[in-house]
């Protein structure tokens, strides 16, 4: 019986698997097992050797089954323990680098620009770019023999054969805004205008599309005098700082009598751009008192109504607000550019909490 036991708890401690133990289990203690074969010569035994034997056949058995289950679950222990540690994740690691996008600078000037008049108390208005040429040029006094059609570089839409409507243009300004918000909603107005804008012209300042926020505001009393307080008054608060040096040109545009331009100082030292220093002179905007024909074409009776329009370069305030020498690199979609001069997607500019914090 000695042997039996150290023979099967040998077997048991060296099992490597459930398998294994199960064979063991029959051979030694299964009915048909090497224990059972023994209690089977119990009959054979004199009464006195079966009262001896008998307890320890039992003892035998107990003690091969419960070396079985602890076996069994040291097994289990460590087939759990190779899974955790094969199976292991560290849920504290960092997670992969969030691709997160940026508000673009363009963006990001339109709607600084679009709180500032908002507290001036315009409103927003937007129309199509893909502009009927009545809107874009006859509208605002620009006749079809008309220079300023050459002159603004002008894409012109295909029509289709036969159809011999004058084409479609992409819009060369937002001012045809002017005529549909006229038309939409009347006089009094005060209306900004934000969009895209397109013109055949390609150099460091100059891009095929770029953003124009066109301005206006008619009513029975307003003068130039507002517009140079309302353009001052913009310029302060979108360059956030309290002087700024604009330079007033008289100019000429179809749809405004007087015009004029006006110029920001500027300097390009060694490609930097600078607002507000240097000798160099950056065109900002046109501006004027909106001419008698258009806003009777904006359907309003220019003898009661007078106001003053103005058409502001997005993407250059941008350039200069934010130093960006080049104009061309605001439409190349480059990551790395778009990075550094991105904004968070969620600021929100805003004139209490500031604008481009
Ligand atoms: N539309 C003019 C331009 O694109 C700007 C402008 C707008 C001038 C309104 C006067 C009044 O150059």
């Amino acid at each position: 019986m000695d042997d039996l036991k150290a023979k099967y708890l040998g077997q048991i401690a060296d099992a490597g698997d459930e398998n294994a133990l199960e064979a063991i289990r029959v051979a030694a203690v299964g009915k048909k097992g090497e224990v059972a074969l023994k209690m089977r010569e119990l009959g054979k035994m004199t009464p006195e050797e079966r009262q001896v034997a008998g307890p320890a056949l039992n003892a035998l058995k107990d003690e091969i089954n419960s070396a079985l289950s602890a076996k069994k679950a040291a097994l289990a222990d460590a087939a759990l323990d190779e899974r955790l540690r094969t199976e292991w994740l560290d849920v504290t690691l960092p997670t992969r680098a969030r691709r997160q996008g940026s508000i673009h600078p363009v963006s990001q000037a339109t709607e600084e620009l679009t709180a500032i008049f908002a507290e001036l108390g315009f409103s927003v208005a937007e129309g199509p770019r893909i502009e009927d040429d009545w809107y874009n040029f006859d509208a605002l006094n620009i006749p079809g023999h008309h220079p300023a059609r050459a002159e603004m570089d002008t894409f012109y839409m295909h029509r289709a054969e036969g159809d011999n409507r004058p084409p479609h243009v992409l819009r060369t300004h937002t001012s045809p805004v002017q005529i549909r918000s006229m038309e939409k909603q009347g006089a009094p107005i005060r209306v900004i205008c934000p969009g895209g804008v397109y013109r055949a012209d390609y150099d460091q300042t100059h891009t095929p599309m770029f953003h124009q926020v066109e301005g206006l505001a008619i009513d029975q009393d307003i003068s130039m005098a507002n517009l140079k307080w309302v353009l001052e008054e913009f310029v302060k608060a979108f360059f956030e700082v309290d002087d700024v040096e604009l330079r007033f040109r008289a100019s000429h545009f179809p749809f405004t009598e007087p015009s004029a331009e006006v110029d920001i100082r500027c300097s390009w030292d060694n490609g930097q751009l600078k607002i507000g220093e240097g000798d160099d002179w950056m065109e900002i905007l046109g501006s004027g008192m909106v001419h008698p024909k258009v806003i009777a074409a904006g359907g309003i009776d220019p003898d009661v109504y007078q106001g003053f329009a103005f058409g502001i370069g997005i993407d250059r305030l941008a350039m200069l607000k934010y130093g960006i020498p080049d104009l061309r690199a605001f439409f190349d979609s480059d990551l790395r550019w778009l990075r550094h001069y991105g904004f968070a997607a969620l600021d929100m500019p805003n004139l209490h909490g500031g604008l481009s914090r």
